[in-house]
Parts: C-alpha cells; structure tokens; sequence
C-alpha cells in the first residue's frame, strides 16, 4: 500500500486461480487478459489513519510486523488512490459482473460519489449493511456498529441468485401462522398471491428474500486467534460475508477477482465454491497468507 510497491511477479498459480503481489493497477489488466471478471470484490484500507499490525501468536493485540499503513493524508488523496483503481477494475468485469466495494462511515459517502462517476450513477444496485458485532467503536458521537458495502453493476443486469439459501431468510413467525394456512401434495406450507392478474406461489419452507443489513456474519471469526478461520491478518473479513457474495454475484463457472485480496477470504471462498479466483496484494506477506490458505505454492 504505502510501502514501496515490487515490481509484478507471478506469486503463484493454480488450474483454478492466480494470486500476485503488488499494485492491482498494472497487474488486474494482466489477470483480465485471461477473460472477464463476474464477481469483484474490493475491501480497501479505509483511510483508518491506524497502522494495522500482523498477529503473530495467539495474543489478544496485533503487536507484529506491519501489514498496511492506512494513512492518506487526507479523504482527497485517498480518493485519488481509489479512482484509478475502481476504473481498472471495470473495464476487467463481464456484462453480467457486479462490484462490492466494501467500506465504513470514513469514506464511504465520498466513495459512493466517486463510484456512481466511474460506473455510471444507474449502475448503482443498492447496499449492504454489515453489522460486524463488535460493539460500538467511536468516543464523543453516536457510534457507529456497522460498515457498507456498495453494489455496483457492470452491464444491464448482474448475476443474482436470489433462490440460493444463502440469501434467504425465514418468514417471520407471525406472518407463517398468518399467511402460509395452504399445504401442497407434499404438505409444504405455502400461500398464493395475485399481482397483475398473475398468482405466485410462495412456500414457507423457502423463506424470503435476505434483506439488506446482514448481522449473521460476524467478524470475530475471523479476528479470534482462537478459532480456525482467524490468519492474522488485519482487517480480515469473516468468510461467511464472503460466501454470501459469491454465492449471490457468482455462478459455477464465473472468475471472482479480490484486488486488495489481504489474507486471501474471498479467494479461499471462491474456491471452495468451486469458482475460479484471482487475487492481488501489494503486501507479499499478505499473498504468502492467502497462498497457505488456499494451499497452493
Ligand atoms: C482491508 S485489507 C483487505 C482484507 C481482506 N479482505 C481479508 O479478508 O483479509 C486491504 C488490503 O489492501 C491492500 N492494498 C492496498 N493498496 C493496494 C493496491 N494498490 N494494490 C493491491 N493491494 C492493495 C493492503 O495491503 C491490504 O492487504
């Protein structure tokens, strides 16, 4: 980040995936050669003004060597980092490809202004509030619990699967003794409605549409050195938020691409999901994390 970039090496790479060190602003060109993005997804510093360190044991403080310096100098120079990087990364995405630009209450409203000019104000889908559940943060003002993550569409329509469980939710327990009183063959509960002479038909069991604040998803597996998921790495994010995006934005056969990869969540996801994934860091320690996390060389 503000370290020294390398020049672009090939880190690593798999039948399924590529993972480089350095700035994903010469090296997402060179993965795009291999053929469109569908899934993009870019958690950035958040022009924090902390130094975040890396975890080396099991201790409570992140006191090791330091992973990223998010220190801008102001909300413009930050800006001015994000611009280029947020067009390299549209011109890599496919029609049916969308971006989840991940950020917290420091730059997302300037960000929000600055990705409707990269993409296009209509390509705005809408965002996802992520409640990471670590309590409230912030001294001296109402604190802030949660983070934002902005959906941006390359084409006309993105990829969405709205019928993965994933992203559906069960129906309140009033509205299922309410509503769901019919049972089909099978003795599925379910109800019928009729919008614009047209009936649908809605079961129970398949629950509703997830909706926009997500707070199912906490961070502390990813930051507890107790538990399994946790790499060290600072700021990294729980892979059920991932799953959740790769399996919404994504299909079997679409490539996922994480430019400011840190430890490698959304790669190690997008691999066991059975996607093909692309990752970039400009912190080598970071591509060595994720490269034992997705156990390739
Ligand atoms: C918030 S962390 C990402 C954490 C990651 N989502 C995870 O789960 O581990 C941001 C990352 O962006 C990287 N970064 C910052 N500027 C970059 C750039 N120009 N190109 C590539 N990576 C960059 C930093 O090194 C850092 O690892």
């Amino acid at each position: 980040m503000n370290a020294p970039v390398r020049p672009p090496a090939e880190r690593t790479r798999s039948r399924r995936g590529s993972l480089l060190v350095g700035d994903c602003l010469t090296l997402v060109p060179r993965l795009a050669e291999k053929g469109a993005f569908d899934l993009v997804y870019v958690d950035p510093p958040f022009d924090t003004r902390a130094h975040h360190g890396i975890r080396e044991g099991r201790g409570e403080r992140a006191r090791g060597e330091r992973a990223y310096k998010d220190s801008w100098g102001g909300i413009e120079h930050f800006l001015a980092m994000l611009e280029p990087r947020l067009a390299c990364v549209r011109d890599a995405m496919s029609e049916r490809g969308s971006l989840f630009l991940h950020l917290d209450y420091r730059a997302v409203h300037e960000a929000k202004l600055l990705a409707d000019r990269v993409f296009g104000r209509g390509a705005f889908q809408g965002e996802i509030v992520w409640v990471p559940g670590n309590g409230g943060r912030r001294r001296g003002g109402p604190s802030v619990t949660h983070q934002t993550i902005l959906v941006y569409a390359r084409g006309r329509a993105m990829i969405w699967n709205d019928d993965d469980p994933a992203l559906r939710e069960p129906y309140a327990e009033t509205s299922q003794r309410m509503h769901f009183g019919q049972r089909d063959g099978d003795g599925r509960r379910y109800r019928e409605r009729t919008l614009g002479g047209k009936t649908y038909r809605y079961y129970a069991d398949a629950g509703r549409r997830r909706g926009s604040v997500w707070a199912d998803c906490p961070a502390m597996r990813a930051n507890t050195p107790l538990l399994g998921e946790a790499t060290g790495y600072p700021t990294q994010k729980p892979e059920a938020l991932l799953e959740r995006i790769v399996r919404g934005a994504s299909l079997d056969d679409s490539r996922v691409l994480d430019p400011m990869c840190g430890s490698g969540t959304t790669l190690a996801v997008a691999a066991r999901l059975g996607r093909r994934w692309a990752g970039v860091d400009v912190n080598p320690r970071a591509v060595a994390i994720a490269a034992k996390r997705l156990g390739v060389p």
